[in-house]
């Protein structure tokens, strides 16, 4: 690869490895929702035990305020049920430093959420300055590698992910997936498909202007909020659902959309028709001629299905985020399952993200082996699919 070392082309046996990874999970009445990221991040823990490191893992769970910022304990109990050894917990509050001292080859101790410390979202703070600051510093010292093994907290300028410029620093075999994957979009001579929905367009607008800008794509289908937005700025009326886009934001990326539509407006390929419903789950497909209604938009519908399916077979990559609708409810899956099928199914190379897609995959009977990479990032997959550079990558470098 070149830019990066790997952790496992270094001596590891008796090294202190700090190792960050991505635990973030969804909680669901307080219990964490098993995923593929603490299933993966858990396979590294287990093979550098092996081969003889002391694992010190550290992650973040939540935002602060938000009712899943919870302490990583029961992720813990999970890692140590996975990998089958003890995995030491310890806080914030007690000796994490003489914890770490004491350990033997072959031990993990994993620290408590590192959102709890004020330090890590100082996001305006250099890598520098992270490196001389609690715990950082005194991490920093008992430590011998730093291991990045999470692209979806790579674009996060946060002290355990930026700040340990003072020890050696390693990518970790979960990240290293992800960026081997992404490598094959460095050929721009591919077409390229990007299919984008969910309900948070807000954090992926400037990606896709960037990406339409450098050429990183040369079509694009929206579905989703993601859609309804493009299409409220060409001047659909929707009826009842132009309030609720309002609520979602729609004032603060108008402008943007407006621009992205003026410029590209022959790569955005946006829905003809609409899965509706009047509250039960009656599913009515609606063109936009018929519009504006009082019913809940819920789908894409099933001609805009059909001009999807027929760009994805016809791309050579596709890269896929988000969902088309509310898959949750069988009868507005419509889109996303067929839209994730043909993308499954076909001979396309594709590249899924986002944590609601995962969930999707599953929910709609599919499996991650059905696609040629899913990402465990987000955000981050989406950053850098735009040609930006990510802080935590950059560090990776030195
Ligand atoms: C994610 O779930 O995308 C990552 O864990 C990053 O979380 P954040 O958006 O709260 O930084």
């Amino acid at each position: 690869m070149g830019w990066y070392k790997t952790i496992f082309e270094a001596p590891l046996r008796g090294k202190t490895v700090l190792l960050r990874t991505d635990l973030n999970s969804n909680i669901v009445e307080g219990r964490v929702v098993v995923s593929s990221r603490l299933r993966e991040h858990a396979k590294t823990i287990y093979s550098l035990s092996e081969e003889g490191a002391k694992v010190v893992v550290m992650s973040h769970q939540g935002r602060k305020g938000d009712p899943d910022f919870i302490s990583l304990r029961r992720h813990a109990d999970f890692i140590k049920k996975f990998v089958d050894k003890n995995v030491n917990f310890v806080t914030w509050k007690e000796d994490f430093i003489g914890t770490i001292k004491k350990m033997d080859d072959g031990d993990i101790t994993m620290l408590e959420n590192t959102r709890f410390l004020d330090i890590e979202t100082q996001e305006k703070l250099t890598s520098a300055e992270f490196s001389k600051a609690t715990p950082i510093k005194e991490l920093s010292e008992v430590g011998d590698y730093f291991v990045q093994n999470a692209l979806s907290v790579a674009h996060r300028n946060h002290a355990t992910v930026t700040g340990f410029v003072k020890l050696k620093c390693f990518a970790g075999p979960v990240l290293e997936r992800e960026l081997v994957a992404l490598e094959k979009l460095d050929n721009k001579n591919e077409p390229k498909l990007l299919i984008l929905g969910g309900a948070k367009p807000e954090d992926s607008i400037s990606v896709l202007g960037s990406m339409l800008e450098k050429g990183y794509c040369n079509e694009v289908c929206l579905g989703g909020l993601f859609g309804e937005m493009f299409l409220h700025a060409k001047g659909t009326k929707f009826g009842k659902k132009d309030k609720f886009l309002q609520e979602k934001g729609y004032a603060k990326v108008e402008g943007e959309i407006k621009k992205i539509l003026s410029k590209y407006k022959d790569k955005i390929i946006l829905p003809v028709d609409l899965g509706a419903s009047n509250g039960g789950e009656h599913r009515q497909e609606i063109h936009l001629k018929e519009l504006p209604t009082e019913m809940d938009i819920m789908d894409i519908g099933r001609e805009t299905t059909e001009i999807f399916k027929k760009k994805i077979r016809s791309a050579k990559i596709v890269v896929y985020n988000g969902p088309m609708g509310v898959y949750e409810n069988p009868s507005f899956s419509i889109g996303t399952k067929k839209i994730l099928e043909t993308i499954a199914f076909g001979r396309t190379f594709s590249i899924l993200g986002g944590g609601d897609t995962e969930r999707a995959i599953f929910a709609l009977g599919l499996l991650p082996q059905d696609f040629s990479h899913l990402s465990l990032a987000g955000k981050a997959l989406l950053e850098y699919l735009a040609g930006e550079k990510l802080p935590g990558l950059e560090i990776l470098r030195q």
